[in-house]
């Protein structure tokens, strides 16, 4: 078996990747732990304050917050951090490094505390100026500018999906000896898919093209092996890994109540765009690449449509035909 570290030696990985790497495991490791303890220690619950989102913090989102910090802080070719749970940039001490990660420590809050998969997502940035503290504009760059991304998932196995630029490859934990291991590599996703995934609940608030689309996915038709299934675990890490592996389309669009949708564009959607693309599949806002898409502001949100090429491109084809960029 081959651990991640001779992985990323031997794949040739950039010293300032794989340091970044080694930063963003060690916390996720003591994270996978504390999660499958979580009704034994006090982590289940409210923190009782607010994100910058205006959502309710779970104390294991400011836990896995403050750890992912204080590790990263210590990455010498680590320059600054975004954070879902913090509103500001954050600077390590070193300032004139290279890099930028932007990440969620604890992607889909609303199921810890019912023991449902949750996840880490992360993405590395190079700094657009040359040196001095990291400033708004080194962070609002296209997603097409990652250098790496990748999410954790802590699930009945807790799993690394990664990459680099060099397709998408997975590093499944072993606990006992707190290494991860290559357990697939060169993850491709299919082309066409039977699974959507998208709050439903919300389906009267939708843009027209998407509820278009879900009728669409809910037609007879044997050719194209309609109607599709349904899926929505509510932890995009979750949804969006078994569309990776069996092929479908995760949705989040924008709504009557969020027109911008609610998910973040540079720690949620750029990373899973990045990787999708990477595993051969595709990521749209609906009109255009999300990897395209330059954010104003470190924590814009975005209507995101990823997975299965087919599937983006019928789902944006509705897009199109239906509904407008404002709606
Ligand atoms: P958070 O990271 O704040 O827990 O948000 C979770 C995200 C994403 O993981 C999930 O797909 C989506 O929010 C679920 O939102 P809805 O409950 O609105 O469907």
């Amino acid at each position: 078996m081959q651990t991640l570290n001779r992985f990323l030696i031997e794949s040739s990985i950039q010293m300032p990747l794989y340091n970044i790497i080694q930063y963003i495991i060690k916390p996720s490791k003591d994270l996978s732990r504390k999660i499958n303890i979580a009704g034994l220690e006090d982590i289940l619950g409210e923190a009782e304050v607010t994100n910058v989102q205006g959502e309710e913090q779970k104390k294991l989102d400011v836990y896995a917050n403050d750890e992912f910090i204080k590790s990263l802080s210590e990455c010498t070719h680590c320059a600054a951090m975004i954070s879902e749970e913090t509103e500001v940039i954050i600077h390590t001490p070193f300032p004139d490094a290279e890099y930028i990660v932007a990440f969620d420590p604890v992607d889909g809050s609303s199921n810890i505390d019912v023991n449902v998969s949750i996840g880490t997502i992360f993405s590395v940035y190079k700094r657009i100026s040359t040196s001095g503290p990291i400033t708004e504009e080194d962070c609002l760059q296209a997603g097409k500018n990652q250098l790496a991304a990748g999410y954790i998932i802590y699930g009945s196995s807790t799993i690394l999906v990664m990459t680099t630029g060099n397709g998408v490859h997975s590093f499944t934990l072993e606990p006992h000896i707190d290494k991860f291991y290559l357990s697939d590599t060169h993850v491709r996703t299919p082309k066409d898919g039977k699974i959507y995934s998208l709050n439903e609940g919300n389906y009267i608030k939708f843009p027209e093209g998407v509820k278009k689309y879900l009728k669409y996915c809910q037609e007879n038709d044997k050719e194209t092996n309609r109607p599709y299934s349904s899926r929505y675990i509510g932890s995009m890490v979750a949804d969006f890994h078994r569309n990776l592996k069996k092929g479908g389309v995760f949705i989040y669009p924008s709504t009557e109540k969020d027109p911008n949708g609610k998910l973040r564009v540079l720690y949620e959607c750029n990373p899973m765009s990045f990787l999708i693309e990477q595993a051969g599949g595709k990521a749209s806002n609906g009109f255009e690449r999300m990897l395209d898409v330059v954010p104003t502001s470190i924590h814009q949100r975005t209507p995101i449509f990823v997975g299965s090429t087919n599937m983006v491109d019928k789902a944006c084809e509705f897009m199109k035909e239906y509904s407008t960029k404002a709606q």
